[in-house]
């Protein structure tokens, strides 16, 4: 068979990935920029670009590549940076400029995100924590304004970022201060039982999307990420911001709320679960040999104990999660008895799984 295809496809593959990791690169060193112009600090730091040179040299001899290779790029993708540092947010301007939104929730990590994302494309941000102090003080780092629930009487779009559990109590609180037109916003990760409670039970006045971002708070972009969203009261507002996240890169999936928890059924729950019970059952592994895929494994495990509220929300809250969980332990119990039965009945449907998902990558 010609090895040449596979090959310039495999290399095709490996293309994208450095554009991403470009844009990843990118937007850092813009959100960088911002604080550097805010301190009237200079944009190029040749003491920093030696460091990272060095950096870059000891990996490339490691692999076995020349450093004539590699060092001139890095070169281009400083001038790249310098660049990115220099563009001020209203050359991308995504129609966020001059919007007054309201984070409540902005103190935890998809506040701080959603808070951070708004400022950078120009909005005017505040947010709000449980505490003043606290508030204040990350309002600082995020270069945004502490703000309180009245707030919300000035606010465009107000974005509820706060635990599961608290989301629709936040978010009836803070509805009754809201205009007629402005958008209400919350990110819970579970639908049922939460946006249609809300729906419910606040006031005719502000639209109201229930929205879900299918990344954690680690991503420092929008760029090619997946937003479910869940429409109850729909109007300009929720154009135009929706309008702003796909301009931004974002995907945003229109569907309906049992919709979304049936398929989180799948992607978070089965998917967290069996992340877990590996992590817990890892007993007798010392981590001293280890292969790659492993590594990315524990990396995704470490990943759901740093949002550990939202990890176990998610098992607790989807209506989807006890039949999702039985199924796995079902599973589980077939495979461990392998020496005595025929597998060929879960071979088959893992195959015949594998294959449906290959399409769709
Ligand atoms: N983490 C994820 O990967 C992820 C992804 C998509 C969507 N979400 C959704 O995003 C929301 C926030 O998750 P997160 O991971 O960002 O949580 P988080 O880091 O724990 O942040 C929670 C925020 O809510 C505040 N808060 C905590 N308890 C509260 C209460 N009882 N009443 C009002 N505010 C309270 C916290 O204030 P303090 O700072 O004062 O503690 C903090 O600002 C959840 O609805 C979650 O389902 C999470």
């Amino acid at each position: 068979m010609d090895e040449i295809p596979r090959i310039r496809e495999r290399i095709d593959e490996i293309d994208q990935r450095l554009v991403l990791l470009l844009k990843d690169r990118y937007e850092n060193a813009r959100l960088l920029g911002r604080i550097k112009r805010a301190r009237s600090l200079e944009s190029r730091d040749p003491e920093r670009e030696k460091v990272i040179l060095r950096k870059v040299q000891g990996t490339t001899v490691r692999l076995g590549l020349e450093p004539k290779v590699t060092l001139p790029i890095f070169k281009e993708i400083f001038n790249f940076s310098v660049q990115a540092q220099q563009t001020p947010s209203h050359n991308h301007a995504i129609g966020l400029e001059g919007k007054k939104i309201l984070v409540a929730g902005g103190t935890g990590g998809m506040g701080r995100f959603m808070a951070n994302f708004a400022s950078v494309h120009g909005a005017s941000v505040k947010i709000i924590g449980r505490t003043v102090p606290r508030t204040r003080k990350i309002a600082k780092e995020l270069e945004v304004e502490a703000g309180s629930i009245s707030d919300a009487t000035e606010s465009d779009i107000v974005i509820v970022a706060v635990p599961m559990e608290s989301v629709v109590e936040t978010s009836i609180d803070i509805a009754k201060f809201m205009r007629k037109g402005a958008l209400l916003t919350d990110l819970s990760s579970v639908k049922t039982g939460i946006a249609d409670r809300i729906s419910a039970k606040i006031p005719d006045g502000p639209e109201y999307v229930s929205l879900h971002p299918l990344f954690g708070p680690g991503v420092d972009h929008t760029t090619g990420q997946n937003i479910a969203a869940i429409p109850f009261r729909t109007g300009p507002q929720w154009k135009s911001f929706s309008r702003a996240l796909r301009k931004a890169g974002a995907r945003v999936h229109l569907m309906p709320g049992a919709y979304h928890d049936r398929v989180m059924g799948q992607v978070q729950v089965l998917h967290h679960f069996a992340l877990l019970t590996l992590g817990a059952s890892l007993r007798k592994w010392d981590g001293k040999l280890m292969t790659s895929s492993i590594v990315g494994t524990l990396e995704r495990i470490e990943g759901l104990l740093n949002n550990w509220d939202t990890t176990i929300g998610i098992q607790r809250l989807n209506p989807f999660s006890q039949v999702v969980r039985r199924e796995f332990a079902k599973a589980c119990g077939q495979l461990a008895k392998m020496q005595q039965s025929d597998l060929s009945n879960i071979e088959s449907v893992l195959q015949s799984n594998v294959q449906k998902w290959s399409r769709k990558l």
